[in-house]
C-alpha cells in the first residue's frame, strides 16, 4: 500500500497518543507468520508509545481473500490520490486478470468503470495478459473486452499540452526530435525533426534529445526501441510519456533514469475540438540523462519522482 503522507501520519500519531488504538487491527496468521492486513501503521506507532494494540485474527482468511481486504479498506478509508487507487486496482487486476471490471469494482468498493479503464491501461502494457475471456462473480465466462473497444487508448492523436512541452524545452534545451508525431502536433512540440505514421518512427535512427509520447496500445514496440536507440547512445536524453504502469517504465529505470508519478492526471490535446481532454488513462513522465537535476527541478513540483534504488 502508499505510504501515509506525513501529516496525515502526524495526525494519526497524535491521536494514538491521547486515545490509544481504538479500532482493532486485523492479522491473518499463515505459517507461523502474523501478517498485517489493516492497520500496520496503528500497530507500528502503538509500538514505538508503548500501548496495547487492540488486533482481530482472521486466520478464516484465504491468502487471496487477505489481500483482497487489505486492498479494499484501504481504498474505503484512506485518502488516496486517484493515481493511487489506480495503482491498488491494478494490483488487484494483475493478481487476478480473469475476473471481470464488475467484480473487482465490487471486491474493492469502486465502481467498474474505473476498474474498466485501469484494465485498459495495463492492457497497453507488455506484462498484462490478453485472455479470451474474463469471468464474472456469476462464475460465467464473457468474451474480454478487444483491443479495438479499448476506448482512448487506441486514439493516437492526443497531443502533448504546451505546459508540458516547455518543461521539457526548459529540461533540454531544445527537442532534437519527436518520434511519434504529426505535423500538427509539431506545432506545439516544435521539434527539429519529427516523424510521422507515414514516415514511420519505428523504422528510423534516433538522435540528440528526443521527446517521445508515442501510441500507448503499441508501448511495447516504442518502449524498446527507445532502449535500443539509448544504448547506442545515439540518443543523449530523452523524456518519455507513457501508460500509468510503473513497470512499463522498467527499462528506462534500471538505466538509472527518474519518473514523475503527476499528482494531476495530465489533459492532453484534442485536435478534432481544439481542447484539452481527459483521457480515460493517466500517464507518466520518465527521464533519463545527465541532468536529471534539471529534470527534477522543472518536473518535480508536479508529482512524485521515483528512482530505481535496487539495480
Ligand atoms: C500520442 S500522439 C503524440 C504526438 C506528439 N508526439 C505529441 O506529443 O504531441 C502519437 C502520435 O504518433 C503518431 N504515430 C502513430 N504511429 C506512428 C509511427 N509509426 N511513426 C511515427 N508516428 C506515429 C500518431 O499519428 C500521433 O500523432
Amino acid at each position: 500500500m502508499p505510504p501515509l503522507s506525513p501529516d496525515v501520519y502526524e495526525g494519526l500519531r497524535a491521536s494514538i497518543a491521547v486515545s490509544g488504538v481504538v479500532l482493532p487491527i486485523i492479522v491473518w496468521p499463515h505459517r507461523g507468520v502474523r501478517y498485517i492486513v489493516d492497520g500496520s501503521h496503528r500497530k507500528g506507532i502503538a509500538t514505538e508509545l508503548g500501548y496495547e494494540c487492540p488486533e482481530v485474527l482472521r486466520s478464516d482468511l484465504t491468502e487471496e481473500e487477505a489481500r483482497v481486504m487489505a486492498r479494499a479498506l484501504n481504498m474505503a478509508r484512506r485518502q488516496l490520490t486517484t493515481i493511487q487507487k489506480r495503482q491498488i486496482i491494478a494490483d488487484q487486476l494483475r493478481e487476478t486478470p480473469e475476473k471481470s471490471a464488475r467484480w473487482v469494482g465490487k471486491m474493492l468498493g469502486v465502481d467498474d468503470k474505473t476498474v474498466g479503464s485501469v484494465r485498459s491501461e495495463l492492457a497497453s502494457g507488455a506484462e498484462f495478459p490478453h485472455l479470451a475471456t474474463i469471468r464474472g462473480q456469476d462464475g460465467k465466462c464473457y468474451p474480454a473486452p478487444s483491443p479495438s473497444s479499448r476506448s482512448a487508448v487506441g486514439n493516437h492523436e492526443r497531443y502533448t499540452p504546451s505546459w508540458l512541452v516547455d518543461a521539457v524545452r526548459r529540461v533540454f534545451g531544445r527537442i532534437d526530435l519527436d518520434p511519434a508525431s504529426s505535423s500538427k502536433a509539431n506545432r506545439t512540440v516544435k521539434a527539429t525533426t519529427f516523424f510521422t505514421k507515414r514516415t514511420d518512427g519505428l523504422k528510423r535512427l534516433w538522435h540528440g534529445r528526443v521527446f517521445l509520447n508515442p501510441p500507448f496500445d503499441d508501448w511495447p514496440a516504442w518502449a524498446g526501441r527507445l532502449d535500443r536507440e539509448i544504448e547506442s547512445r545515439r540518443v543523449t536524453q530523452a523524456v518519455v510519456v507513457g501508460p500509468a504502469n510503473i513497470s512499463a517504465f522498467r527499462p528506462l529505470l534500471k538505466r538509472g533514469g527518474v519518473l514523475l508519478v503527476p499528482d494531476e492526471r495530465p489533459k492532453y490535446y484534442d485536435p478534432d475540438s481544439n481542447r484539452l481532454v481527459d483521457p480515460p488513462f493517466g500517464s507518466l513522465i520518465g527521464y533519463l540523462g545527465q541532468h536529471q537535476d534539471r529534470f527534477i527541478a522543472v518536473f518535480g513540483t508536479r508529482g512524485v519522482i521515483l528512482r530505481q534504488i535496487v539495480p
